[in-house]
């Protein structure tokens, strides 16, 4: 029997959706694939060009798999989260050389797939194959905590397995694509978080926190993430047009993208001769003879430091300052550095604390 909540969404769905975007209707496994990896990162307005650049410059996962890492983290720079990006290229050479680029079209196939996990899985599968396989997130939690009045917090064992069976019960096995895609555009377009549209929404008659008033309490959740607090300061050392950059590793945050030498402190010590002496000297074995033109820089009052920048990741909450620093002449420790000119430098992925950065005034900076 279909639920009275299944067939209000999708009543709402045929007369009042009108939200476009480009993977809506797309029946190609490898395109809602790529729409549902870029939207595991960030909001439809942003992941919208995202999604036009990667279909118009790899159209199918063939070109994808072909592609340079280097070439594909550009493109994908400012998303955050490069690990999703790398499983993203690992995951295209697997489907265009192992399976001939024939994408899985079934439920578990999909989910064995590097960084696809059951919601994408799900997605994929009822976009593509229109197969029974419900969409659960924080904004179906949300809709259905609302719609059924549920205390239990969503972020428990028990809150986890009454919303999957829920969702299960709600889904349209006939239309299971039109559904999701259905509940997705409503969690956002009119039960959002904050804000959402009850006084023109189609189930505020059944809708058990609107009827007990309680829309703005529902869904609950008992944990809040601690982040961890990190101090950045990247070193920009520039010497006749070129900067010094360094690959990241592996093991933290961005491995694989570039960034500027970085020195990681427990707080935030002033910019002065000291602290450079201390990091120039006694941690990169710089010659005192060779630092004499920075350190003078420094006497000047010339202003070295920029602002603080700040990113919040799932657990981590970062701020950076980026200290430049010239040399007339290349360091001895850093002769065998990599050092880029300025078109080099725009070709390079880096982190998006790094970029926001590098779109100030940064050249104007360093070469005055
Ligand atoms: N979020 C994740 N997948 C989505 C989709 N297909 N449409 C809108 N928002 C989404």
């Amino acid at each position: 029997m279909t639920q009275a909540f299944t067939q209000l969404l999708l009543k709402w769905n045929n007369s009042s959706n009108h939200r476009p975007m480009p993977w809506k209707g797309e029946k190609d496994p490898y395109k809602i694939w790529l729409s549902e990896i870029i939207l595991q990162q960030t909001r439809v307005e942003q992941g919208w060009a995202y999604y036009e650049k990667f279909v118009a410059t790899y159209p199918t996962v063939h070109d994808l798999a072909n592609a340079k890492d280097e070439k594909v983290l550009k493109l994908w720079e400012g998303l955050g989260y490069y690990n999703r990006c790398k499983n993203l290229i690992l995951t295209a050479r697997y489907i265009s050389k192992k399976l001939n680029g024939v994408f899985p079209n079934n439920y578990e196939s999909l989910l064995s797939l590097k960084g696809v996990g059951p919601y994408t899985a799900s997605a994929i599968a009822s976009f593509a194959y229109n197969l029974p396989y419900a969409v659960v997130d924080g904004n179906v939690f949300r809709v259905f905590a609302r719609f059924y009045g549920i205390h239990i917090p969503t972020d428990t064992k028990e809150g986890f397995h009454l919303f999957n069976k829920i969702a299960d019960e709600n889904l349209s096995k006939k239309q299971a694509g039109v559904y999701n895609q259905a509940l997705m555009d409503f969690g956002a377009t009119v039960c959002k978080p904050s804000t959402p549209n009850c006084a023109s929404c189609v189930m505020k008659k059944t809708c058990v926190a609107f009827l007990n008033n309680q829309v703005n309490q529902l869904p609950i959740k008992v944990k809040s993430i601690e982040r961890k607090k990190r101090h950045f300061d990247f070193f920009c050392f520039y010497s006749k047009g070129k900067w010094l950059v360094q690959k990241r590793l592996e093991g933290d945050i961005w491995g694989g993208l570039y960034q500027f030498y970085l020195n990681e402190n427990k707080s935030v010590p002033p910019v002065n001769l000291g602290y450079l002496h201390e990091v120039l000297v006694n941690q990169l074995g710089i010659s005192s003879k060779e630092i004499s033109i920075p350190l003078k820089q420094l006497k000047q009052n010339y202003e070295p430091v920029s602002p603080s920048y700040n990113q919040a990741l799932t657990h981590q909450l970062l701020q950076a300052r980026f200290i430049l620093v010239k040399f007339d002449t290349i360091p001895a420790v850093f002769s065998k550095a990599l050092w880029v000119n300025q078109k080099q430098l725009n070709q390079l992925p880096f982190p998006k604390i790094i970029n926001q950065f590098l779109g100030q005034d940064f050249i104007n900076w360093c070469k005055t």
